[in-house]
């Protein structure tokens, strides 16, 4: 009885000293924190990558016997889909919450960002005065027509800014804009954010709609090419006129699954990556900003500036997300 015992708590003691993760993020900042975490407090941490709707899938299959306790993913568009399929459940945490906005987290607690992401104007040096550029909504201007490089529709980071431009200037409005942009489009939208920047190098078309984050992996790439690529783009902060609301942000954000097993140690988790230790290596390895007030960017970063946000509650961008797409396919933005 006595060996039973103990093993039964040997068991329940290796239970707990995890934690699973699901994330869409693939970068070496979060390596170097998954083995920090397990290094400070023990807990091991299980690790299950996949692309966002592979991740979100496989949750609402698994359903209460998913072994995942946390997901970790990008753009809020994604985290409220999650939280609005009941795939997350709300945490308290006194730390989360006097360190992260009230803007960047579920108002409930169901997700909390930990990095930022600016969705800015690059442009190339050559071609582009910046003192020409102003705001996301001059790109539908007929001066740009066959200037602007961008993702295609598909991207939930466009689908995130167009969400952004409805909640803050109606429908309307915001369908003149996408129709306008599409019209001003140096090609037929392919390939990623560094695709665009690659190709503003290369001479097509003049300011590209891209994250913040890219410049810094390209400007850090061990490709020659690509490191060329950087040196050529310009970066620049939209919507910064006094009247103006600031320039789209995004989020990396995590939130504890609604059926979570190890709930204490994926809490624990997530204070960790909010942690100014972690959000260190977010902002000098990713090139992220810090979601955590109080925790300054990397010298790149703040290289690039210091620049008014938008402070629209990003719950926002989910919420419009639908119309959004609905929008782009209207208009021909595909
Ligand atoms: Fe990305």
């Amino acid at each position: 009885m006595k060996i039973f015992l103990s093993m039964v708590i040997l068991f329940v003691s290796i239970e707990a000293n995890e934690v699973n993760i699901y994330t869409h993020r693939h970068y070496p900042s979060d390596e170097i924190l998954f083995k920090k975490f397990t290094g400070k407090t023990g807990i091991k941490v299980n690790v299950v990558q996949a692309n966002a709707d592979q991740i979100m899938k496989r949750l609402e299959e698994e359903g209460r016997y998913t072994p995942a306790d946390i997901l970790l993913t990008v753009d809020v568009g994604r985290l409220t889909y999650a939280k609005e399929r009941g795939l997350l459940q709300p945490i308290h945490s006194k730390f989360l919450e006097e360190v992260i906005p009230i803007n960047l987290r579920d108002r409930d607690g169901s997700w909390f960002a930990v990095t930022k992401r600016a969705r800015v104007l690059v442009y190339n040096i050559d071609s582009v005065d910046p003192k020409s550029l102003s705001t996301y909504e001059s790109l539908a201007n007929k001066e740009y027509k066959g200037s602007i490089l961008t993702q295609s529709s598909s991207s939930i980071y466009n689908q995130s800014l167009l969400a952004s431009i409805i909640a803050h200037s109606g429908r309307k409005e915001a369908k003149a804009w996408a129709g306008g942009v599409r019209s001003n489009f140096a090609r037929k939208p392919t390939g990623s954010d560094r695709d665009q920047m690659r190709a503003l190098a290369a001479g097509i078309g003049k300011v590209a709609i891209v994250n913040t984050y890219y410049v810094g992996q390209l400007l850090n790439s061990k490709s020659f090419s690509d490191k060329a690529v950087a040196q050529m783009i310009g970066i620049f902060f939209p919507n910064q006129g006094e009247n103006e609301r600031g320039t789209h942000i995004n989020i990396s954000g995590v939130g504890v699954t609604k059926y979570a097993k190890h709930r204490e140690n994926a809490i624990k988790f997530i204070e960790f990556l909010c942690s100014p230790e972690a959000q260190k290596v977010f902002t000098s390895v990713n090139y992220e900003y810090p979601a955590n007030k109080n925790v300054a960017p990397s010298k790149l970063l703040q290289s690039w500036g210091s620049f008014k946000e938008d402070s629209i509650e990003l719950y926002k961008l989910g919420q419009y997300n639908a119309e959004a797409v609905k929008i782009f396919n209207e208009v021909g933005w595909y």
